[in-house]
């Protein structure tokens, strides 16, 4: 069980790893939907569905960026309010608990993971 929980882990931080390596060229288009999608399988769908509104864990964020308001907390759903919320998760320990994604995504990782969003 251990081992199966240790490569489990690594299978989800692969693609961090990988990120990492890339050097961006200065002028590229903002955010890469199919880098961003893997980020999204190893990091979110554990808890949010992407292709239904329903809740998994937290809510399904199908249509997120169509979406008037949140789903949870009724902000509006502009990208600056999305990009706080994933980037601050969730520190209320009465709620189940998201992570706050600032701490772990890089900011291009985090342009992807908007840009895969954006898609929903
Ligand atoms: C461990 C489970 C978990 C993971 C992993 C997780 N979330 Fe969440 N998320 C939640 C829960 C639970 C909520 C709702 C509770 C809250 O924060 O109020 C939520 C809320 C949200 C909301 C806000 C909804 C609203 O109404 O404000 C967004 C957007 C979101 N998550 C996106 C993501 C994205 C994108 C990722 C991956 C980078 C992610 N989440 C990873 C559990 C998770």
């Amino acid at each position: 069980m251990k081992k199966l929980a240790a490569l489990l882990f690594l299978l989800a931080a692969l693609p961090a790893f990988a990120q990492g390596e890339k050097t961006a060229p200065a002028n590229e288009a903002k955010g890469d939907p199919a880098a961003g999608r893997k980020l999204y399988k190893a990091h979110c769908a554990l808890c949010h569905f992407a292709d239904a509104a329903i809740v998994k864990v937290g809510p399904g964020l199908k249509g997120l960026f169509q979406m008037k308001k949140l789903p949870l907390t009724g902000l509006l759903a502009t990208e600056e309010n999305i990009r706080k919320r994933v980037g601050e998760g969730n520190p209320d320990p009465q709620k189940p608990l998201m992570p706050a994604y600032k701490e772990i995504f890089t900011a291009k990782e985090m342009d992807d993971l908007v840009a895969y969003l954006k898609t929903l």
